[in-house]
């Protein structure tokens, strides 16, 4: 059994300070529940002050948003994985479109920062998406199994602990979603590339994010294939997160 995944992606929001009282407000709320997990991408700067708020809890995770492959070194501005791991983080993003359209990182450096975190003990969360000339031209399934090349080479027991991110670009603080099943289908099919590239697929949690919101959330983790959702704009709001990570629930 896949775990459902709720992961936080607060991007360049929440200072520590924010993310102490966003953690306050929250936590408050929140109970755990069995086969469910809240994950929180917090930035470099505020991971470890999201890692003591979350200390002791369940069913929760820290995650860092973007790392450097190199361990130390002159690289000004970047963060090494045991850098991130040491501030508390056990997730990291990599490849999230921002990084790949905003900052042009490439799916050789994707490849290189995947085994950069494997090798560092945590969970890489690999992001892929189409953005919307792609998706018009029929080329999803394509480019999404492009970006998936990130991984390939790694060895069934590393391929067995990656997490990916489904994001189509178009849907990303867009309000625009992908239909749960326009979704479900790409999962399905980064599933069986997955198991083409020697991944006990089965056992990959797939994510979807792109305008996630409290009134969709359910109908997307009700889909077999959708593992969680991955929400920036509507992970902001303690409320408005706490109204998604009770997407099913009874
Ligand atoms: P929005 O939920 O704001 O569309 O962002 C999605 C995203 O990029 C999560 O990583």
């Amino acid at each position: 059994m896949r775990p459902l995944i709720f992961a936080a992606n607060w991007k360049m929001h929440c200072g520590p300070t924010e993310a102490r009282a966003f953690l306050d407000a929250f936590l408050v709320e929140h109970a755990p529940a069995p086969g469910r997990e809240v994950w929180f991408f917090a930035p470099a700067v505020s991971v470890a002050t999201v890692a003591a708020g979350l200390r002791g809890r369940a069913a929760v995770r820290t995650g860092v948003q973007n790392v450097y492959w190199e361990q130390t070194g002159a690289f000004t501005g970047e963060t090494s994985v045991p850098m991130a791991a040491d501030a508390g983080a056990t997730a990291a993003l990599v490849g999230h479109s921002e990084r790949r359209h905003v900052f042009g990182e490439t799916i050789e450096e994707t490849g290189r920062k995947v085994r950069a975190v494997l090798a560092g003990g945590l969970i890489p969360v690999l992001c892929v998406g189409e953005k919307l000339d792609e998706r018009e031209r029929g080329d999803t399934i394509a480019v999404v199994e492009g970006q998936l090349d990130a991984v390939r080479g790694l060895d069934p027991q590393a391929l067995s602990r990656l997490v990916i991110a489904y994001e189509p670009v178009w849907a990303i603080g867009t309000g625009r979603n992908a239909t749960p099943h326009d979704a479900a289908e790409v999962h399905a099919a980064i599933r069986h590339h997955l198991a083409a590239v020697g991944a006990p697929a089965d056992r990959v949690p797939i994510l979807y994010g792109g305008s996630v919101k409290p009134g969709n959330a359910t109908e997307l983790v009700a889909e077999a294939e959708i593992d969680g959702v991955l929400v920036g704009g509507a992970s902001l709001d303690p409320a408005s997160w706490f109204a998604i990570v009770q997407a099913g629930r009874d």
